[in-house]
């Protein structure tokens, strides 16, 4: 069958015009929270969106593994592609999408690398198996083979067997909110979307966005 032949109806909510008054990360979590009890796989993960210093965009899919407030956590390599970019522009950009919900989610701000204290924490949680593999990866760096990159986590398990201290070079970055847009699919394509910016005084206005 052809691509464009694919067609489905949006169904299954809406968003009314109270939401207009609401606090989006509110929402944000509560969204999030209906997600996570559907028992998809993976219900955390976005795509996180940065800029090169050539000005090229670039995206890749990360975990979100904790909302405090107007910030979202997620955690990496800082001298990966993606923390290369961010070490030159703060500016990222989040994006999930819930097909079986009928939910997109697009979230703008800067990010900052948490202190290095609450990483440390945070790894030494991990389970050895990704400690190891943080300790080994050089991430976004080439390599000539499988069996090298096999060779250097033997290596690493070799001389950490009860877990690994945490590499300066990996730690969380938190993304500060400051627009987030909820989108809703609708029958005949006329979907909700709810954007809200937050203004110079730290509040939150929202308008509808036609679909
Ligand atoms: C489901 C899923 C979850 C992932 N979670 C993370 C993550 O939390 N942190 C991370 O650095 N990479 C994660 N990755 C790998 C990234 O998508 C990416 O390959 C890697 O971070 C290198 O990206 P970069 O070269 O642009 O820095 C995940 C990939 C998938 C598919």
């Amino acid at each position: 069958m052809a691509l464009h032949d694919d067609r489905k109806e949006y169904i299954k909510g809406s968003l009314d015009d109270r939401w207009l008054n609401a606090d989006p990360m509110v929402q944000f979590a509560a969204w999030l929270e209906e997600y996570r009890a559907t028992g998809v796989e993976d219900s955390t993960a976005f795509a996180l969106s940065t800029v090169s210093s050539e000005g090229h965009p670039d995206a890749r899919i990360v975990l979100l593994k904790e909302l405090r407030g107007r910030e979202m956590v997620f955690y990496t390599n800082y001298a990966s592609k993606k923390g290369r970019d961010l070490a030159h522009d703060p500016s990222a950009h989040a994006l999930f999408f819930w097909p079986s919900l009928e939910r997109q989610i697009r979230i703008g701000g800067r990010v900052r690398r948490i202190p290095a204290s609450e990483s440390d924490a945070y790894f030494a949680s991990r389970p050895l198996g990704s400690q190891w593999g943080a300790a080994a990866s050089d991430q976004s760096q080439p390599i000539a083979s499988r069996s090298e990159m096999e060779q250097r986590l033997a290596e690493v398990q070799r001389a950490n067997p009860d877990g690994v201290v945490r590499p300066e070079h990996w730690g969380g970055f938190a993304l500060a909110v400051d627009r987030i847009e909820f989108w809703q699919g609708r029958a005949s394509r006329l979907h909700d979307r709810i954007q809200f910016h937050l203004s110079a005084a730290e509040t939150w206005t929202a308008q509808r966005l036609q679909p």
